[in-house]
């Protein structure tokens, strides 16, 4: 018994080691270290749910309004963030979207369109999550401001990948971002210099909006390309508020983020 399973577990621990030097090898996080050691995905704000539940029920918007990561999760989601598996969930998001783009028997008149958020979707902010932590100190605004300003963000790969596939199809791309107008130009600039070159319209939230919520903001921006005659044939978003409200668009992706919640 013990010498048929002894190879198939050698060859287990190898994959795993395998696994592990190319995690640490990734092109997103490779000036990303480890934060403090996983303390397993045990032990949330609910007692007896795990954090891995505590995920699902972030993704699928079952918990909602929440301001910070369980503590006892905070380890967990530094290590789904830095590790395979949020790019792996990244990758079936997208891979999906390009499916069901392709699948279309699109009209070639340049109104196709498909909208993309840009932090945590198009852009990753990891590097700077990875300096603050993913626990309840993890975001300040003064500190992410000053990030945001580096124009550094990397890009996801496989949101940049699901672009460049759109584009092809002849699909139009507009980005809504929580992001304000004073940002526009950083972004803009941090958007050209990992790869999305193009783009029909980029919609920075202005004044106009302060105190409403993103659902009714990007809402309204959605409504206004349609009524500037574009057919928003899919949209893409970490958030939950990027994919709800009207003019949702034929087709929503949502991708990871146990990281915070934005309504
Ligand atoms: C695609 O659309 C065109 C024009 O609307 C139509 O003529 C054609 O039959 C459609 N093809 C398929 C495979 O649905
Ligand atoms: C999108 O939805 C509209 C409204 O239901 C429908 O008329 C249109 O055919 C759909 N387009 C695609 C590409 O599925
Ligand atoms: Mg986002």
């Amino acid at each position: 018994m013990i010498m048929k399973i002894l190879p198939a577990l050698l060859v287990f621990l190898l994959v795993t080691l395998v696994s592990a030097i190319q995690a640490s090898d990734d092109a997103l996080t490779h000036q990303i270290h480890l934060p403090r050691p996983q303390t397993g995905s045990r032990g949330s704000h609910v007692p007896g749910i795990s954090c891995l539940s505590w995920r699902l029920g972030v993704e699928t918007h079952n918990i909602i309004d929440w301001e910070t990561v369980p503590a006892a999760c905070e380890g967990y989601v530094g290590h789904y963030m830095l590790g395979h598996q949020y790019r792996k969930d990244s990758k079936a998001v997208t891979y999906e979207a390009y499916l069901y783009a392709k699948s279309l028997n699109l009209t070639k008149d340049d109104k196709n369109l498909w909208i993309f958020d840009i932090d945590e979707t198009s852009l990753s902010n990891l590097p700077y999550y990875v300096h603050h932590g993913f626990g309840v100190e993890a975001y300040d605004s003064t500190t992410f401001g000053a990030w945001v300003l580096e124009g550094t963000a990397p890009a996801l790969p496989e949101s940049l990948k699901l672009y460049k596939k759109l584009l092809t199809l002849g699909v139009k791309v507009a980005f809504i971002t929580g992001r304000g107008e004073s940002q526009r130009s950083v972004t803009e600039t941090n958007l050209k210099k990992v790869g999305y070159h193009t783009w029909v319209k980029l919609v920075l939230k202005d004044s106009s909006y302060s105190g409403k919520t993103a659902v009714v903001y990007k809402s309204s921006e959605r409504k206004k390309l349609e009524e500037n005659g574009y057919r928003i044939i899919g949209n893409i978003g970490d958030q939950w508020s990027d994919l709800l409200g009207t003019n949702v668009g034929n087709r929503s992706f949502k991708m990871p983020d146990p990281m915070y919640y934005i309504s």
